[in-house]
């Protein structure tokens, strides 16, 4: 079992830069399937669930080549059967995201119906219906869906919720689907449009990306030679908590700055001062003591729930009574019990958590529940008096590329030990 140990109390100073992003390579790793040639893609992070998605590209037919040096992966597109095992399936969610290319390339699938996980029960009912809309006939059977579709169409869709994961789905399958597709009520998250640029590179044609209603017009082929994946607005987010909560000085390169624009109010609101210096590149540091800070998760371009976690661990030492309330996952405070033994003073009802800043947390034994559960504990563990050794760190590894040998290199105590 391997675990991370940190020293805190270290002010972090130096330069970064952010990784290829996590949840704009899965979607256009899966996005390869609905190609008729070869592609390499650049900026994909050495994550494991890059390397979970490349496996599961392989099983279903693909030659996937990765160099991890490189951050590089080639891809021959080829899908000799269209299953995705459980086995894979129960260890990355999104695995879902075969569901629409596997149908718009070769009329059927049977993908593994994910698993609820740490955060939610993770439904997927809203991919279903727009799938059924295009002409789909699916029904589950011992965990599986079971989907064919003789010929998809275009439908109008309206989602009751802005799904990220459905309108990447549908997206996909749309781009091969006879006839014009409408999203309404689309998700506008930057991965998305990271995407839809991808997929228009290849020949599809599709409008209003970034908005809440999406145009596709349904094409025959779609072919790209090479494409390179947006930096990771969530590692970014993480980054820079990380130079503000621990009093240092961070330069961080390939900072997609225009994409975090919620979570830049807050952090300056808070005390951080976060710079543009150049194009993409931001310096952050604090401009005063930490205050309290009011946040609500909503969907892009509000303030994103996959950075929850870590504004609460910055949370924790900030001057007052701040609080967060999670209205996209039900079940996404799983880092509060393992921040409290820590020394941090937070009161949770349903989905508002109340969190009373603290003059210094204490290191202590934790435990990872999730990926960014782990990069708050990761945070606080920077700035807690003593050490903190964080347990199940392989949450940690799903959506950050050897974070601890990054953050060592600004000057923190960090270290990775294997028992
Ligand atoms: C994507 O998950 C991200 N994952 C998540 O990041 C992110 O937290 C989430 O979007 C919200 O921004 C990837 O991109 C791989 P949703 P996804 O469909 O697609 C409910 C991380 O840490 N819902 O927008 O699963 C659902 O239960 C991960 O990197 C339905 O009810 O998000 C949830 O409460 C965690 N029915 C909410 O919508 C459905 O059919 C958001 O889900 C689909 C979703």
């Amino acid at each position: 079992m391997k675990k991370i140990v940190i020293h805190g109390g270290n002010p972090l100073y130096g330069t970064t830069q952010v990784n290829g992003s996590k949840n704009a390579a899965l979607p256009i790793l899966f996005a390869t399937l609905l190609l008729d040639s070869p592609v390499r893609l650049h900026n994909i992070s050495y994550l494991q669930d890059c390397l979970t998605t490349f496996q599961l590209l392989r099983i279903l037919g693909s030659t996937v080549e990765y160099t991890q040096e490189m951050h590089s992966v080639y891809i021959i597109p080829h899908i000799t059967q269209h299953e995705a095992p459980y086995d894979l399936v129960k260890t990355m969610r999104a695995s879902i995201l075969s569901l629409g290319p596997l149908l718009a390339k070769v009329g059927k699938a049977q993908v593994a119906l994910p698993g609820g996980c740490a955060i939610g029960s993770r439904p997927v009912a809203l991919h279903l219906e727009a799938l059924q809309k295009m002409g789909v006939q699916y029904t589950i059977e011992e965990g599986y869906i079971v989907a064919q579709c003789d010929a998809l169409h275009g439908a109008s869709i309206n989602f009751a919720f802005p799904t990220v994961g459905g309108t990447e789905n549908i997206l996909m399958a749309a781009t091969l689907a006879r006839g014009e597709t409408v999203i309404h009520n689309a998700a506008k998250e930057p991965e998305i449009v990271d995407l839809a640029n991808f997929l228009i590179e290849a020949g599809a044609r599709i409008e209003g990306h970034g908005s809440d209603t999406i145009y596709i017009q349904g094409v025959d082929t779609l072919n790209i030679a090479q494409y390179s994946i947006m930096p990771d607005r969530i590692e970014a987010g993480t980054l820079m908590i990380a130079g503000i909560i621990t009093d240092g000085e961070l330069v961080i390169e390939r900072c997609p700055i225009h994409t975090l624009g919620a979570v830049v109010e807050v952090l300056e609101y808070m005390g951080g001062s976060v710079e543009e210096i150049d194009e993409g590149i931001v310096k952050v540091k604090r401009s005063g003591p930490l205050v309290s800070a009011h946040v609500e998760t909503l969907p892009y371009p509000d303030f994103p729930t996959d950075m929850q976690a870590q504004i609460m661990a910055l949370m924790c030492i900030a001057k007052g009574r701040s609080t967060i309330t999670e209205t996209i996952f039900e079940n996404r405070f799983m880092h509060v019990q393992e921040l409290a033994r820590m020394g941090a003073h937070i009161e949770i009802s349903g989905h508002k958590a109340v969190i009373q800043g603290v003059e210094n947390l204490n290191g202590a034994p934790v435990m990872a529940s999730d990926l960014r559960a782990s990069a708050s504990l990761v945070l606080a563990g920077l700035v807690a008096e003593g050490v903190t050794e964080i347990d199940r760190i392989y949450h940690l590894d799903r959506g950050y590329e050897a974070l601890e040998e990054r953050l060592r290199l600004l000057g923190a105590t960090i270290e990775r030990i294997s028992l």
